[in-house]
């Protein structure tokens, strides 16, 4: 008649509950992303997403002593640069935004991890991933091209000292591209954090505002993953491994926790899951009208990434969530 399990004994006290806990995040799972501007003295808040914004270096500095201040390992660099064109050289070049920004981080605070994102749709004039065939109006990325810029963008921004290179673009061969081209110029140490299952997503709207590299005609489906596919992204994980990848990350993550979960059975890298600016804005626009409470749901949104296997979260809730841990 009555109940013989009786789950509900090891939620009856907090002590128990923290004994039987399965899941926690800490502040080494997080990263913090950060856009990186030119001129000096600039703090422009992204209007898409409050509490977030591009920075100029000497403002990056400072922010990444903060970050370091709070416990959280790792920020991840994308540059805004003066001048786009065909080429993205701003991408590639030794005194590009975000090679600069690497430096002057790596000076000022030494510990901090810094990871770069390698892609070029920051610096091209079209806001594509990559070269396109001329008069190209649909955005179909040259793939075997672009993977000659990407290894130049990844060395050069070794060069700089980055700690990490996170390539982003969805080429065919990119891992295996930038491994090789880093290997060449003397950085076999180098890790490199691919962003393997990585979704066409209207998630990232928000991001391409503070990035300004939405693309000016077409759309990345062409290289960007459907989010109807699932197994798709074993394929693509297995590829990146073959090819180098030390990492591997899943992105967007909200809706895409199903993936996390089978990447990370599927693999004994290290999972990264990208929490990215859709999924920022949403919650952000909820708690600033009242509606939810964000520290309890950002926190359960982090915890429930680490449940789904996730081993690094990129989060720009990273600030907050560290505070958060440290009360
Ligand atoms: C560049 C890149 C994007 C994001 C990270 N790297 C945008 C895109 O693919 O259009 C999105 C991050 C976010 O939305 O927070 N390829
Ligand atoms: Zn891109």
């Amino acid at each position: 008649m009555f109940p013989i399990h009786r789950p509900r004994r090891l939620r009856s006290h907090p002590q128990l509950r923290r004994m039987v806990r399965e899941n926690i995040v800490t502040t080494n799972d997080l990263i913090y992303p950060l856009f990186a501007v030119p001129g000096e003295g600039i703090a422009q808040e992204v209007k898409s997403m409050p509490g977030v914004y591009q920075l100029s270096i000497d403002k990056i500095v400072e922010e990444a002593k903060e970050v370091y201040d709070l416990g959280i390992p790792s920020i991840i660099l994308f540059g805004i640069p003066d001048d786009k064109d065909g080429e993205a050289t701003g991408a590639w070049h030794d005194c590009g935004i975000v090679q600069k920004a690497t430096t002057a981080v790596k000076e000022a605070v030494p510990d901090l991890i810094v990871m770069v994102d390698t892609c070029l749709c920051e610096y091209t004039n079209h806001g594509h991933c990559g070269y396109l065939e001329v008069g190209d109006l649909t955005g179909r990325v040259l793939n075997d091209p672009t993977l000659e810029l990407l290894g130049k963008t990844a060395v050069s921004q070794a060069k700089a000292g980055a700690d990490i290179i996170a390539p982003s673009g969805m080429m065919d061969g990119f891992v295996q591209a930038i491994r090789a081209a880093l290997d060449k110029a003397g950085y076999q140490d180098l890790p490199i954090m691919s962003y393997a299952a990585k979704y066409a997503s209207a998630y990232y709207g928000p991001f391409r505002d503070a990035a300004e590299s939405a693309p000016q005609f077409g759309d990345r489906r062409t290289y960007q993953m459907d989010p109807a596919n699932g197994r798709e992204a074993l394929k693509e994980i297995e590829l990146d491994i073959a090819e180098g990848a030390d990492m591997l990350m899943v992105k967007p993550a909200l809706a895409y926790m199903d993936i996390i979960w089978r990447v990370k059975e599927a693999t004994h890298l290290p999972v990264a899951a990208y929490n990215v600016s859709g999924e920022y804005s949403m919650v952000k626009a909820g708690a600033l009208n009242g509606w939810i409470d964000e520290e309890k749901v950002v926190m359960e949104t982090l915890t429930a990434f680490k449940r789904s296997g996730a081993d690094l979260i990129l989060t720009y809730h990273a600030k907050d969530a560290a505070r958060w841990l440290a009360n």
